[in-house]
């Protein structure tokens, strides 16, 4: 049986921090090098439009994304890792699952229905402030990942409905056009960590709490000395389990580590004491990549090859897969 497939997005619409490191890109870069599967990933800069009308933003967040990808190690000759714009057939596909997607369908996405819902809120139009990018984004989603016929989509709990709404547009493309996909499975993994930010809500670009991945080291400081923690003084005794500093320290550190961290905490560490030892672990961790991060910042060149050639490997499927849909729905030469 040849490899299962694994696929997945990220939209470029922000800069990289310390939650989706460990929720997202360290799991991703170490399920690849395992060799187990065949992997895609890809930089979703056409979703990112969605969010942000800021060109400069979104071109940023694209080159600060592709580099913290290839600095923590990716190796871009074991997996395809290209940018969603670079393939011309997405759109392509994009427009053909449109015209066997039910609006129904996409009347019950949870983003769609959320904006509807805060205008309802508000007492403004159901629709105000709402675009069709917003309202058909399921529908890009599923161009992503059935170009490739890919397996399995990991995907935070927000992307599970996505998914199986990518499943429902292939059966109903296979069920008229004959069977052209495979059915993608949304994968959630609920051994990753969902890092606390700065407030102790989820991190998150949303909620404007995050510790960048790559700062200064005097930056990196700063920003664990701002985690909220309580009021206790060094020498009470601390919860580990309702603390961001450890919650993050777990997340970074052996087992064993975590079992002495929790011990200290017991003994009644200093907070001050604590989110050193927290900086001097996760520096530590992330030193060697911020230096090829920054090596490369300052290289786009060398960034935009890698990912032309990570396009010309991933079009050289899309080109076969486009040309069997369009002959499938009846655009054809005519002799
Ligand atoms: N919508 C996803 C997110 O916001 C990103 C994404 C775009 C994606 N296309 C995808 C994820 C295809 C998995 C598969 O997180």
């Amino acid at each position: 049986m040849s490899k299962q497939r694994v696929l997945t997005g990220i939209t470029t619409s922000g800069t990289p921090h310390l939650g989706n490191y460990v929720g997202a890109i360290r799991p991703a870069i170490e399920a690849s090098r395992s060799g187990d599967f065949e992997s895609f990933f890809f930089l979703a800069d056409y979703h990112s439009l969605i969010k942000s009308q800021d060109p400069e933003m979104v071109q940023r967040s694209t080159m600060e994304i592709a580099a913290t990808w290839l600095a923590l190690g990716l190796d871009t000759d074991n997996v395809t890792f290209y940018r969603q714009s670079d393939i011309p057939e997405i759109p392509e596909l994009t427009w053909f699952l449109t015209c066997m997607t039910a609006k129904g369908l996409m009347n019950r996405a949870h983003a769609y229905k959320g904006a509807v819902q805060a205008n309802e809120e508000q007492g403004e139009d159901a629709d105000h402030g709402i675009t069709m990018g917003l309202f058909s984004y399921p529908i890009l989603m599923a161009a992503d990942i059935l170009m490739f016929n890919a397996h399995q989509i990991p995907v935070g709990r927000d992307q599970i409905q996505h998914v199986e709404m990518a499943r429902d547009v292939a059966q109903r493309f296979n069920h008229h056009y004959g069977e052209h996909f495979v059915l993608p499975k949304a994968v959630v993994d609920d051994n990753v960590a969902v890092l606390q930010g700065l407030d102790g809500r989820k991190m998150s670009k949303s909620y404007g709490n995050t510790i960048p991945l790559f700062l200064t080291e005097k930056q990196l400081k700063k920003h664990i000395n701002k985690i909220q923690t309580n009021l206790l003084e060094p020498g009470d005794p601390k919860d580990p389990d309702s603390s961001a500093v450890f919650q993050i320290w777990q997340a970074f550190a052996s087992e064993q580590q975590t079992a002495e961290m929790r011990q200290e905490f017991a003994n009644g560490i200093a907070w001050g004491e604590a989110k050193k030892q927290l900086f001097e672990l996760v520096n530590g961790q992330l030193a060697e990549a911020r230096e090829r991060y920054d090596e490369l910042m300052k290289n786009p060149a060398e960034v935009e090859m890698v990912l032309r050639r990570g396009a010309e490997k991933a079009r050289s499927e899309s080109r076969e897969m486009i040309a069997r849909l369009r002959h499938a729905v009846g655009i054809r030469p005519l002799a």
